[in-house]
């Protein structure tokens, strides 16, 4: 093997550069060139390129965001995108792709896999929903950014004696609103996993009141309903006054935690050592602390399900 492409897709992560530069290095260190595909599957479709070298990664391991830039591609969900895809890598005459990016862009990765073409996926997304790893690359770093956010809301929140909603990423999972809520010492956290019960809530909220709980924090994932949506129900419904706040965007920039460098330099390293010893169709993650390699449908098939313990600490904790 001689030459490996890389490429970032889907939904950005903080870590994504981290992983480019141990993916670039890794390859170097052993022998092989490297082209970075700007703008993922767009970029390869397009024959948008970037070599890639030691020093081209270099001072990128603390930068948020990815240098290679990502995108969403439709062309490549259908069959023709993918066989044009293949006929590119062989244009640049890669050997082998590593995939940075969510269970999207991992299918798309398997599209390839499954024409022959060698691919290994790199978990990125601050949704953390994906199994074969326990984390995903930037989730550590989203839940600590909206830490940061919920603390400077709590001040207030607190201050006029507030109810607070708090608006979270995850469309279809509630990995960052739990890991969150937990963190923040929130009083209730709503996941996309759990069906609200709008009745259940009011009475906690009004229980509250009564034991002379001054302000609340509600998290709220973003797949549950809008918190403005929410604001309104529990207004019509039971007079509660909330103020709310989307954090939206804001959790997928920044410098990666250190938690998120390490992990993307592991795993980064671990997809050139997969490629080397011709390990084919598989992602890399982290699962106990051990670096291992599961069939990238794994990501999707398998389901990753949310910590029932830090659901009941929201309860226990939140009184
Ligand atoms: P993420 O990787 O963050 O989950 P998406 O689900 O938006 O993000 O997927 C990113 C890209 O991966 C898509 O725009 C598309 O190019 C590619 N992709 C997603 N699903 C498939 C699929 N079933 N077949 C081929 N490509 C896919
Ligand atoms: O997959 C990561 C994610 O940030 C989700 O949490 C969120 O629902 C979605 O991407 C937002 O996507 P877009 O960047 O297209 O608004």
């Amino acid at each position: 093997m001689k030459r490996i492409g890389v490429l970032t897709s889907g939904g950005d992560a903080p870590g994504m550069n981290a992983a480019i530069r141990a993916v670039t290095r890794t390859a170097i260190y052993r022998d092989m060139e490297v082209i970075g595909f700007c703008r993922g599957y767009d970029g390869l479709l397009e024959g948008d390129v970037v070599p890639l070298s030691v020093s081209s990664v270099g001072g990128i391991i603390h930068r948020g965001g990815t240098i290679l830039r990502t995108a969403r591609c439709p062309r490549f969900m259908k069959p023709e995108g993918v066989r044009e895809g293949l006929r590119r890598l062989k244009d640049y005459d890669i050997d082998a792709l590593v995939v940075i990016g969510g269970d999207g862009s991992f299918r798309g990765a398997l599209e390839l896999s499954e024409l022959g073409f060698p691919v290994v996926g790199i978990p990125g997304t601050i949704d953390n929903d994906m199994a074969g790893t326990d984390c995903t690359i930037g989730f550590d770093t989203a839940c600590n950014t909206a830490l940061q956010c919920i603390e400077k809301l709590r001040d207030t929140a607190s201050s006029h004696e507030r109810l607070f909603l708090v608006e979270v990423m995850g469309r279809h999972a509630g990995f960052l609103a739990l890991e969150a809520a937990v963190a923040a010492g929130a009083e209730y956290v709503l996941l996309p996993e759990v069906p609200l019960d709008l009745d259940v809530l009011c009475k906690k909220l009004h229980y509250a009141r009564e034991r002379g709980k001054t302000h609340s924090l509600i998290i709220v994932a973003e797949g549950v309903m809008p918190a403005s949506d929410l604001a309104s129900k529990l207004k019509d419904t039971a007079g509660f006054d909330a103020r709310i706040i989307v954090l939206g965007h804001i959790q997928r920039g920044g410098s990666p935690s250190s938690f998120d460098a390490v992990l993307a330099s592991r795993l980064g390293g671990a997809a050139v050592d997969a490629l080397k010893r011709s390990e084919f169709g598989v992602m890399v993650g982290r699962i106990a602390g051990n670096i291992v390699t599961s069939p990238l449908q794994v990501s999707w098939e398998q389901k990753k399900n949310l910590d029932s313990d830090m659901m009941s600490l929201i309860d226990i904790l939140g009184i």
